[in-house]
């Protein structure tokens, strides 16, 4: 962490690697999801949503990523054994394998993305309250991702003919 942050955050910054931690946990998950799903898929959903399903994968792949930077410029360093991911985890258990047909991915899905709008809510207002307006603007950015994430998610669901 630079001086001049350190000053500025103090103990605040540990707080906040915590939490970031843990939506690094989730992003990780829920990029195998996806990515799991989208080569795995059986059905219709092969043909017609494999290759969205793997951007939506990258998409998250890359919220990880800027998570872990974050959490490197505040001194500490993102799980690395995926062994621990479910301990930080906040979205349960998680195996693509049981859902694999795409009505039971996005089911599934609606679910991961509510949490993490709520999870990335919460992250920016701690970090607001807390004067970490970095990983504040992080957080707000991530959410506005994880807002549309959820919205096409229900409108492809609602879009789905077979019941
Ligand atoms: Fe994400
Ligand atoms: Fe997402």
């Amino acid at each position: 962490m630079g001086r001049t942050e350190k000053k500025l955050l103090g103990k605040n910054a540990d707080v906040i690697i915590e939490i970031l931690k843990k939506a690094y946990c989730d992003e990780m998950h829920i990029f195998h999801y996806f990515w799991y799903v989208s080569i795995n898929m059986e059905g219709i959903g092969l043909v017609t949503y494999a290759t969205a399903l793997k951007t939506q994968a990258t998409g998250e792949l890359m919220h990880a990523e800027l998570l872990s930077n974050r959490i490197s410029e505040l001194g500490g360093r993102a799980p690395s054994d995926p062994a621990e991911w479910p301990k930080y985890s906040t979205i349960g258990e998680l195996d693509p394998a049981k859902h694999l047909t795409l009505r039971a991915a996005l089911e599934r899905a609606t679910q991961f993305e509510g949490k993490a709008v709520e999870n990335y809510n919460s992250l920016a207002k701690k970090a607001l309250e807390l004067g970490d307006f970095v990983t504040y603007n992080l957080a707000t950015t991530i959410l506005a991702d994880e807002v549309k994430d959820e919205q096409h998610t229900e409108d492809i669901l609602k879009s789905l003919e077979v019941k």
